[in-house]
């Protein structure tokens, strides 16, 4: 059977053939202990040195202000955690967004009960903070703030240096979840004045199971995982050497090329777009045009529901839906939600994000499977449309 076109990058990526590559030794070879002083720890430890390196290399920092973790989720969880908890005696007030990922949002709802106060900020209708939000929400005892570099389902790239300079004078850590930008666009933390920075290798073609939090060395959150003292005692645990190799490659690999897969993507995204709206008279496109990740498209279709589309082209593509049926309802996701984008048009919403592998044929193919998909349901009987 033919597998369907995969255009759904920001959920996952495949890993690189230079991370397999990279990944192997450790796979089949150099199984050492990290920790151990003799000869099978040597090189499984400079590995992850490198490792830190290549991680540090792409985001502008010094290596010792890389940790390793499972993945974005625990990056997330690390930092916010780790600062509520160090900065408590100062205050306890956290200001997030509304359009956060659960690795965010759900953090913060959990501190919430232990006595932390949560601001949620709102955004525009493209998905955009405004920074004087983030100004007019800090308080005295502001003890973190914690804002996305880029959305996961629309795409919008947050002013984070305007709301990192901010941060700054008053001397609040500021963390950002930049799961979704590393590997897409530019992420230098210098550029960026954040403090804390957290990775998902799996979204730039590293493996599934790994990430890194960026710690600026002035900043102090508490550890997250006591036990032995590995990664400077912060997160406790033998290194998983494999994956951390993996994801050290990824790193080197998109400091190497960002510049050409983001013109590349940018080509693609804008191809599949256009192919559509110009075949599809009720389509929206939800996100800033301009401070949008290279890769991502989200686009709503009036009038039938994204489960019902991604039905009909299940065969064909694969991509996400921003809003799920359940029995007679239809639950918009919250990052819609925040945007307000009209319950007509947000039904049906669809994420394409394309990646690397992705080729002109794919998008083309693609285009042509939604075009018919959706005349097909425009065409149904209402009840069937609405399914
Ligand atoms: C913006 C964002 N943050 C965090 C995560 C979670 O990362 P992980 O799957 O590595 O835990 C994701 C993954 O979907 C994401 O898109």
């Amino acid at each position: 059977m033919k597998k369907p076109i995969y255009l759904d990058y920001n959920a996952t990526t495949p890993l690189a053939p230079e991370v397999i590559e990279a990944m192997r030794p450790f796979i089949e070879e150099h199984f050492g202990n990290p920790s151990s002083s003799h000869w099978y720890g040597n090189k499984p430890k400079r590995a992850v040195e490198k490792a830190r390196e290549q991680v540090a290399g792409l985001l502008q920092c010094a290596p010792e202000e890389i940790i390793f973790t499972s993945g974005g989720t625990e990056a997330n969880n690390h930092a916010i955690q780790g600062i509520a908890w160090a900065m408590r005696a100062r205050g306890s007030h956290i200001i997030t967004s509304a359009i956060e990922h659960p690795a965010v949002l759900e953090v913060c709802r959990f501190l919430a009960p232990l006595g932390f106060e949560i601001t949620i900020l709102p955004v525009n209708d493209q998905g955009l903070i405004d920074p004087g939000d983030v100004q007019r929400a800090i308080r005295p005892e502001t003890s973190l703030i914690t804002i996305m570099h880029a959305n996961n389902e629309v795409g919008s790239i947050e002013p984070i240096a305007e709301i990192g300079a901010m941060a700054r004078d008053k001397k609040i850590p500021f963390h950002t979840d930049a799961a979704q930008s590393v590997g897409k666009i530019p992420a230098r933390v210098d550029e960026l004045n954040v403090d804390l920075l957290s990775i998902a290798g799996h979204k730039l073609y590293a493996p599934k199971g790994v990430g890194a939090l960026y710690i600026r060395r002035s900043c102090h959150p508490e550890k997250f995982c006591h036990g032995a003292g590995q990664e400077r005692g912060l997160r406790a645990g033998t290194e998983n050497v494999m994956q951390i190799v993996g994801l050290g490659r990824a790193c080197a690999l998109a400091s190497q090329n960002l510049a050409r897969h983001r013109t590349k993507m940018q080509m693609l995204r804008d191809r599949l777009f256009t192919a559509i709206s110009s075949q599809v008279p009720e389509v929206r496109r939800n996100g800033p045009i301009e401070k949008v990740l290279p890769n991502t498209l989200s686009i709503s279709f009036k009038g039938v529901t994204a489960d019902g589309i991604l039905d009909q082209i299940a065969d064909e593509v694969a991509a996400s839906a921003g809003a799920a049926c359940h029995s007679d309802t239809v639950e918009i996701s919250h990052v819609l939600q925040a945007m307000h984008i009209p319950d007509e048009w947000a039904k049906g919403t669809v994420r394409f994000s394309v990646g690397r592998m992705t080729t002109e044929d794919q998008i083309d193919q693609a285009a042509a499977a939604v075009i018919t998909a959706v005349n097909k349901l425009w065409d149904e009987p209402g009840p069937i449309a609405r399914k």
